[in-house]
C-alpha cells in the first residue's frame, strides 16, 4: 500500500512536472508589445525574425476588445480590436506566422484582452470612481479643470478622465467586459460563482450591454456604454470566442488584463462614509475567468490562461475605493480552482506599476515602505504571503502616475538600484513588464533590453537569450501589412489609487510629430529651477502661459497656475500634458536658439540658451519637460 502510494505520487509528480513545462511561470520573462497598424506589425517582425536570441521567453500582444467575435475558422481579426492591420483578413495570417516563427524560436505567445481603455466606461468612471469620493483624491484636478463634477459630459469625455484630450480619444475608443447572458458556457460560469460566493449576494448587470442605451439610476443619466453589441446580435460568446481565436491563431495561451475600477466603485456595498467591498467585482472578474476555462477545457486544453491582476488586489485590508483592492484575495479565498487555474497555468501577473510615494493621498503602504522596491514587494508578498501565487510587474520608463506634469515630484520610475533591490527579491520568480518598446524616458531609468535581460538573468540563469537585444523594427525586414490608420489607443493606462482614490491615466501620444511651422515662442523658455511670480510669461512646448500665482518646478500645463495663452505663431499643434507634437527630434548639428524645443530619449527638452552639439539630459543648456511617447500602460494601485 504505502508503494502503491509512493508510485502513485511519483506518477503525479511526473504529471505535474509535464504540465509544468508548459505551465511553470517561475522561469517566464513576459513583455508586452503594444500594437498597433503604423508600428505593431514592423515590432512583431523584429521579435519574431530573431526569436532565438531576445531576452524574453513570452510575448503578449496587446489589446484585443473584451466584446470581440471571432468565428471559429474565420481567420480574421475584423472584430477582434486589435488594431493590427487593414488588410483583408486584418492582419490575421501575418500574425499567425509571426507566432509559429516566434514559437519556433522558443518564445511563448499570449494574446491579451482589456488594458486600460478596453476597460475604461468615461461615464462612471468619472462619476463614481475619480469623483465618487470627494475632492480631495489624486485626480480630481482633472475634473476642475471643467469645474464640478455636473461639468463633465459626453461633449469633454466626462473630464478626459480616462484619457486625456491628446490622445483624441472618442467613445468608441473605450470598451467594457460584457456578461454574454445568452451564452451557455457564461450561465455555467454564473452557477460556479453564486454557488461559494462567500460575500454579498451576487447581483448580474446583464442590462449594461456594449453599444446600448444605459440608465444610470443613481444619478437619472441615460448614455450609451463604450463597446458593440454585435456580440450579442451574432449571438456569441467573446470569452469563448476568445478561445476559438486562440485555437486558430496557434497561441500558447490568453491573458485577461482586467482594469474596471469603475465597476467596482459604481457597485460598491457598505455605509455610505465606508470602507465598502467590492463583491460584484469579484464575482463578474471571477465569472469571466472561469467562463475562458470552461471554454479552454473544451476546446483546446493546452492553452494556458493568464491575468494581469491590480497590485492591491492581494490585500485583504478595508477598501475605500478605487484600485480593484481586495479582488483576487476574494477571488483565491471563495474560488481557489478558478485561481489555481490561472496561477499555475499563465500565472498571475501582478501591475506593481506606477506607484507612489505622494503622501498627501496615502499612497505608501506604511511610512516606512515608500521606495519603488519596498512597495514592489510588500505587494507581492500580500499575494504570496496568503499562498497565492503570483509574479511582479516591471514598468519601463515614465510611469503614467502620477501625472509626469502635474505631480513629477512622487513618481517611482525604475531606475537601476531599485531594479536590483526588487531582482534580489523577485528575481528568481521571473517576472513581466510593460512594455517593449516603451522608451526610458530618462537617462536614469532602465531601458526595456536592460531590465528583460536583468529579469532574464535572474529567472533563467546565464542562458544565450539573456545577452540579447529588442531588437529595432524596420532591421531591413519590412513589415507585411503597414497601413495608414488612425492609431486608436486601446491602451493601458495607469491608474493609481489610493485610500480613497482613483486612477489616473495619462497617456501621452506616440511621438508622431509634425513639426510646426513657424511661431517662435518669444517669452523666455521655462525653466523648473526658476520662481516665477504672478504675470510672469513663459514659453513651453510650444505655448505661451501665463503664471497665476508664485510656482516653481511646476511644468506649465493649461491648469493652475500657469494660464495656456496658446500656441505661439498660432500654428503649433496642441500640446496636451505629455504631448510632444510640434518639436522635432533633437539633431546633434542644429544650432538650437533659446526657447527651441526638441524631443530626445522619448522626452521634450527646451534650449535655456543657443546651443549646438549639446546632447539633451547631460548639458544643463536643455531643460527636461513633459514625457512624449508612449507612456502608456497599464495601470495601477494600492492601499
Ligand atoms: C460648470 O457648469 C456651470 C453650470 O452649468 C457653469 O455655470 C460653469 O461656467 C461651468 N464651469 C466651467 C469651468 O465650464
Ligand atoms: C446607488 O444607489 C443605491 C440605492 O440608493 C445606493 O445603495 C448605492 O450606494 C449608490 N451607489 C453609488 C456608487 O453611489
Ligand atoms: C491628435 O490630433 C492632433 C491634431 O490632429 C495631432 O496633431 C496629434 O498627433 C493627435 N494625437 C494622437 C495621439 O494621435
Amino acid at each position: 500500500m504505502l508503494l502503491k502510494a509512493t508510485l502513485l505520487s511519483v506518477a503525479s509528480a511526473l504529471i505535474l512536472a509535464c504540465n509544468a513545462v508548459g505551465a511553470a511561470t517561475s522561469n517566464i520573462v513576459g513583455g508586452y508589445l503594444l500594437l498597433d497598424p503604423i508600428e505593431g506589425p514592423s515590432k512583431l517582425q523584429a521579435l519574431a525574425d530573431n526569436a532565438a536570441s531576445i531576452p524574453v521567453n513570452r510575448v503578449f500582444l496587446a489589446f484585443a476588445r473584451p466584446d470581440m467575435v471571432y468565428v471559429p475558422s474565420s481567420n480574421t481579426l475584423e472584430y477582434v480590436g486589435l488594431n493590427y492591420a487593414n488588410t483583408a483578413d486584418y492582419g490575421f495570417a501575418d500574425l499567425k506566422a509571426k507566432v509559429a516563427t516566434l514559437q519556433a524560436g522558443g518564445v511563448q505567445v499570449f494574446l491579451s484582452v482589456g488594458g486600460w481603455n478596453y476597460g475604461c466606461f468615461p461615464y462612471p468612471y468619472t462619476y463614481y470612481s475619480v469623483g465618487g469620493y470627494g475632492t480631495s483624491t489624486p485626480n480630481y484636478y482633472k475634473i476642475q479643470e471643467y469645474g464640478t463634477l455636473s461639468n463633465c459630459t459626453a461633449t469633454n469625455m466626462w473630464c478626459y478622465t480616462c484619457e486625456p484630450p491628446s490622445q483624441n480619444t472618442t467613445l468608441a475608443d473605450f470598451d467594457i467586459f460584457p456578461e454574454p447572458s445568452n451564452s451557455a458556457t457564461w450561465q455555467q460560469a454564473q452557477t460556479y460563482v453564486e454557488a461559494t460566493a462567500g460575500g454579498d449576494g451576487v447581483v448580474w448587470h446583464p442590462q449594461m450591454i456594449p453599444g446600448r442605451s444605459w440608465t444610470d439610476t443613481n444619478n437619472s443619466m441615460v448614455l450609451t456604454v463604450p463597446g458593440s453589441d454585435y456580440f450579442l446580435t451574432q449571438n456569441r460568446d467573446p470569452y469563448q470566442d476568445l478561445v476559438y481565436l486562440a485555437k486558430d491563431l496557434g497561441l500558447t495561451g490568453v491573458d485577461i488584463d482586467y482594469e474596471e475600477m469603475w465597476h467596482a466603485d459604481y457597485y460598491r456595498n457598505g455605509p455610505s462614509a465606508g470602507p465598502w467591498t467590492s463583491h460584484q467585482t469579484v464575482y463578474k472578474y471571477t465569472a469571466i475567468i472561469k467562463d475562458v476555462q470552461i471554454n479552454i477545457q473544451a476546446i483546446q486544453p493546452s492553452l494556458l490562461l493568464a491575468t494581469a491582476a491590480s497590485a492591491a488586489g492581494g490585500l485583504s485590508t478595508s477598501w475605500w475605493g478605487g484600485n480593484l483592492k481586495n479582488i483576487w484575495y476574494n477571488m483565491h479565498a471563495w474560488y481557489p480552482d478558478a485561481y489555481n487555474f490561472v496561477a499555475n497555468g499563465g500565472g498571475v501577473n501582478i501591475m506593481t506599476y506606477d506607484l507612489s510615494d505622494n503622501e498627501q493621498y496615502y499612497e505608501c503602504p506604511d511610512a516606512n515602505t515608500c521606495t519603488l522596491s519596498e512597495q514592489v514587494n510588500y505587494y507581492v508578498n500580500s499575494y504570496t504571503a496568503n499562498g497565492m501565487s503570483a509574479h511582479v510587474g516591471y514598468e519601463i520608463g515614465i510611469p503614467a502616475y502620477p501625472d509626469p506634469t502635474h505631480d513629477p515630484t512622487h513618481q517611482l520610475p525604475l531606475i537601476q538600484s531599485e531594479l536590483t533591490s526588487i531582482l534580489s527579491v523577485q528575481g528568481a520568480n521571473g517576472g513581466f513588464f510593460w512594455e517593449m518598446y516603451k522608451p526610458a524616458g530618462a537617462a536614469t531609468n532602465v531601458d526595456a533590453t536592460s531590465a528583460a535581460q536583468q529579469i532574464c538573468a535572474a529567472a533563467l540563469g546565464n542562458v544565450a537569450r539573456c545577452s540579447g537585444s529588442i531588437p529595432q523594427p524596420g532591421g531591413g525586414a519590412s513589415p507585411s501589412a503597414t497601413v495608414t490608420v488612425t492609431v486608436t489607443n486601446t491602451v493601458t493606462a495607469p491608474a493609481s489609487t489610493t485610500t480613497q482614490a482613483q486612477p489616473t491615466t495619462t497617456n501621452a501620444p506616440p511621438t508622431t510629430t509634425t513639426s510646426a511651422p513657424g511661431g517662435a515662442c518669444t517669452a523666455p523658455a521655462w525653466s523648473a529651477t526658476t520662481a516665477y511670480n504672478g504675470g510672469a510669461v513663459v514659453s513651453y512646448n510650444g505655448h505661451q502661459y501665463t503664471a497665476q500665482w508664485w510656482s516653481q518646478n511646476n511644468v506649465p500645463t493649461a491648469g493652475a497656475p500657469w494660464t495656456d495663452n496658446g500656441a505661439c505663431g498660432g500654428s503649433s499643434p496642441t500640446n496636451a500634458p505629455g504631448g510632444c507634437g510640434g518639436s522635432t527630434a533633437w539633431s546633434s548639428s542644429t544650432a538650437y536658439n533659446s526657447g527651441a524645443t526638441v524631443t530626445y530619449g522619448g522626452y521634450l527638452y527646451t534650449a535655456q540658451w543657443w546651443t549646438q552639439g549639446d546632447t539633451p539630459g547631460s548639458n544643463s543648456v536643455w531643460v527636461q519637460g513633459s514625457a512624449c511617447t508612449s507612456t502608456r500602460r497599464r495601470r495601477h494601485l494600492y492601499q
